[in-house]
């Protein structure tokens, strides 16, 4: 039963209710006329404390394409939170308007809290570098069309695998099905937390290696997962600067990958994939965008009981 629930990390939804949405999702990609007015009269509220085009772009898409209406702010400074309210009073009111709220927000915990003041459901849309779990439903919905599993995959997370939120709830999320083996590419300074290898991988017993060069593995990868370095969560500009241009992939590092393998990016991309790499079928970045518009419609209608 998903009416009335919230989304703060992955594993708050089990496999038969990831299943569940996903099967939601392709219906509503099947035919999308069928499902224009199950939110007829509910109000999404977006509510964004840090910038996006994707993520609040689709959210609002999906309740709209399901009859629905949308209101919120996608910058903290038109909010009341520039006189100093809390983030608990701000969700008291918004929840006070609205059937579900979507929220991003810079803090990491704050869309777990939010969720302890709303009265309705909490969908967290990215806090800092913790969790972005409906780009991780995006990644998963992508990944279902375009190979047909999720499992017996080998996987290569590559770039900022420190603070990319994107990255640790993939992970997560596909240590939860069978036989899967992860490949972690990523400068030194940049490799995936401890807390992940631990209590993810090696708590599931799962397989991975880390490399620094993308063209040592890229031969061996079911799905490639690009991702960028994110300029926002550095302290030090140089820094950023020095590790910023990583990986680029291009189509010549294109050539020695499998015919059969896939590029996912969550997005935004900066340099790390070259634009003539978006011609080859094999990338479906562009794809993924649209498949997190789907995948939100069948959250939303879940959460909100519309479905
Ligand atoms: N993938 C993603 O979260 O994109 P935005 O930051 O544009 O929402």
């Amino acid at each position: 039963m998903l009416a009335g629930r919230n989304l703060i990390e992955p594993s708050n939804l089990s496999i038969e209710e990831l299943d569940e949405v996903f099967s939601l999702a392709e219906k509503i990609i099947v035919d999308p006329s069928a499902f224009m007015d199950v939110c007829k009269g509910k109000i999404l509220a977006t509510l964004f404390f840090e910038p996006s085009t994707r993520t609040r772009l689709s959210f609002e898409a999906a309740m709209l394409r399901l009859g629905g209406s949308v209101l919120g702010f996608a910058e903290a400074s038109s909010s009341s939170t520039t006189k100093g309210e809390s983030l608990a009073d701000t969700i008291r009111t918004v929840s006070s308007y609205t059937d579900i709220i979507a929220m991003r927000n810079p803090k990491e915990g704050s869309a777990l809290l939010a969720s302890k003041y709303s009265s309705v459901p909490v969908i967290n849309a990215g806090d800092g570098g913790h969790h972005h779990p409906t780009q991780t439903l995006t990644d998963m919905l992508t990944i279902r069309a375009e190979k047909g599993s999720f499992s017996g995959m080998k996987i290569g997370l590559c770039g900022d695998l420190k603070f990319g939120r994107t990255v640790h709830s993939l992970a997560k999320a596909l240590s939860r099905y069978p036989n899967n083996e992860f490949v972690l590419i990523s400068p030194q300074e940049l490799q995936i937390p401890e807390y992940i290898t631990s209590q993810v991988f090696r708590a599931a017993g799962i397989r991975f290696t880390t490399e620094e060069r993308l063209e040592n593995v890229i031969s061996d990868l079911d799905i490639l997962y690009m991702t960028r370095v994110q300029k926002e969560r550095f302290f030090n500009e140089q820094d950023y600067i020095r590790l910023k241009d990583s990986y680029i992939l291009d189509k010549e590092k294109m050539k020695l990958a499998k015919k059969t393998m896939i590029v996912l990016h969550p997005l935004p991309r900066v340099n790390e994939i070259a634009p003539e790499v978006d011609t080859d079928p094999r990338a479906v970045y562009f794809k993924q965008v649209k498949y997190g518009m789907f995948v939100r419609m069948a959250l939303i209608a879940k959460l909100t009981g519309a479905l």
